[in-house]
C-alpha cells in the first residue's frame, strides 16, 4: 500500500516556503494516502539549539501542522525522538551508505561551510537518518521542496543497495513528490539563494507568525526590477525576484503563473505587490492565528506527539523486526 512520510525540522522560523513547498501538499495529500508527518528534532540538532528553543519550535511547528489543516486523528503527526527505530535503522544505514555518496550531499557543502572539520559528524551522516525516517515505514512517497530532491535520490541508493547486499525487497524505492508551482521559493531580498530559515535577515522571508504588518511591509521591501510584469512565463526568463513573486502569487492563488500573468501582465510592482500582500494575508492570517492559539494549549500538542509517536512505533515495529533478522542481529 501506498504510504507518504515527510518531515520538517524544529529549527525556528518556518516560512513560507516551508508551506508552499511542503506542508500545504502534506495537507492535499492526507485524503489519498496514509501519513506519517515528521517533526525532525533529531536531524535539528545536527546544529546547535538551545533547548528550551527546541522544545518550544517543536511545539510551534506542530502547532503549524495542525493549523495548516492536518488532522491528527487522520494522519500520524510525531516527533522524531519518540520513536527511537529511526535512530537504529539510521545507524544500519551508516554501515551501508558509502563515505563517496555522503561527500556528494551539495547540503552539507552549503551547511557546513568553510569550517568543515568543525561540522559536527550528525550534519554529515544527516541524509542516512533522513532515509531511515522513511523507509522505517516502508514509505513509498515523500512530499518535499525541490532542495530535498538529492537526499531522496541517496535515499533510494540506500533502499537498493540494501535490498542487494541481502538479497531482499525489503524497502520499496522511493517517489519524490515535489509538487505545485513554489516548490523552491527564494529570498524576498536576493532571487538567486532560498528562502531559509537561517537567513539572518528576517526580511528575507514571511514567517508563518508574521502578523498582516510584518507580511505587508517585507513584501512592499521585496527586492524587484524596474519592467512592469511580463504576460507570458518566458518573459520572466532573467528576473528571479519577478518569477518568485509571481511564483509565489500562482502558489497561493492555487493557480498557475501563466494565469497570474495574464491578469497582472504590464502591471507595475507597486500594484501586484498590494495584491500579493492580499492574497498573502488571507491566506497565512488565519493559520498564523491558529497556531497562537494552539500554543497556548501545549497539553494538547504533547498529547498529539505521545499519540502520534505510539502510533508510529507500532507502524515500524514490524519493519525493524524483518530489518533486524535480514541482517542477522539476534533479538531476544
Ligand atoms: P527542512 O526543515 O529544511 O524543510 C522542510 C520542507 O520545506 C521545504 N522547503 C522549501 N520548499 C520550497 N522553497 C523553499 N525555500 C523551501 N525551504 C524548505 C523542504 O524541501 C522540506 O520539504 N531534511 C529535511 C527534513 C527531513 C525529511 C525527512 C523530509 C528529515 N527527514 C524525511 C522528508 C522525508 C529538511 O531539512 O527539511
Amino acid at each position: 500500500m501506498d504510504r507518504i512520510f515527510s518531515g520538517v525540522q524544529p529549527s525556528g522560523n518556518l516560512h513560507l516556503g516551508n508551506y508552499l513547498g511542503a506542508i500545504r501538499n502534506f495537507v492535499r495529500l492526507q485524503d489519498q494516502y496514509e501519513c506519517i508527518y515528521c517533526v525532525v528534532d533529531l536531524h535539528a540538532i545536527t546544529v546547535w539549539q538551545n533547548p528550551e528553543d527546541l522544545r518550544h519550535n517543536t511545539r510551534e511547528l506542530t502547532a503549524a501542522f495542525i493549523a495548516a489543516g492536518l488532522d491528527p486523528s487522520k494522519n500520524v503527526i510525531m516527533n522524531q525522538s519518540q520513536n527511537p527505530h529511526h535512530a537504529e535503522l539510521a545507524w544500519i544505514f551508516n554501515c551501508v551508505a558509502r563515505l563517496g555518496w555522503l561527500n556528494r550531499m551539495t547540503q552539507f557543502k552549503e551547511k557546513a561551510g568553510k569550517n568543515r572539520e568543525n561540522a559536527s559528524v550528525g550534519l554529515y551522516a544527516y541524509p542516512n537518518l533522513m532515509a531511515a525516517d522513511i523507509l522505517a515505514y516502508k514509505a513509498t512517497h515523500v512530499p518535499v521542496g525541490e532542495d530535498q530532491k538529492q537526499h531522496l535520490e541517496l535515499c533510494r541508493d540506500i533502499a537498493q543497495k540494501f535490498n542487494n547486499d541481502f538479497g531482499v525487497d525489503l524497502f520499496p524505492i522511493v517517489e519524490p513528490l515535489i509538487l505545485g508551482p513554489a516548490t523552491r521559493v527564494m529570498s524576498l531580498r536576493d532571487g538567486s539563494s532560498k528562502m531559509s530559515k537561517s537567513d539572518p535577515s528576517d526580511n528575507s522571508r514571511i514567517n508563518l507568525t508574521d502578523g498582516p504588518d510584518a507580511i505587508a511591509q517585507k513584501i512592499r521591501r521585496a527586492r524587484t526590477d524596474p519592467e512592469p510584469l511580463p504576460s507570458e512565463a518566458d518573459g520572466l526568463d532573467g528576473r528571479p525576484e519577478a518569477a518568485n513573486l509571481v511564483g509565489i502569487y500562482a502558489a497561493l492563488a492555487d493557480g498557475q503563473v501563466a494565469t497570474v500573468l495574464q491578469e497582472f501582465g504590464g502591471s507595475l510592482f507597486s500594484e501586484f505587490k498590494n495584491a500579493l500582500t492580499d492574497i498573502a494575508v488571507a491566506k497565512l492570517g488565519p493559520i498564523g492565528e491558529e497556531m497562537q492559539r494552539l500554543m497556548a494549549e501545549p497539553a494538547y500538542i504533547d498529547s498529539v506527539l505521545a499519540d502520534g509517536g505510539a502510533r508510529a512505533r507500532a507502524l515500524s515495529e514490524p519493519v525493524m523486526a524483518e530489518v533486524f533478522d535480514t541482517v542477522g542481529l539476534v533479538r531476544g
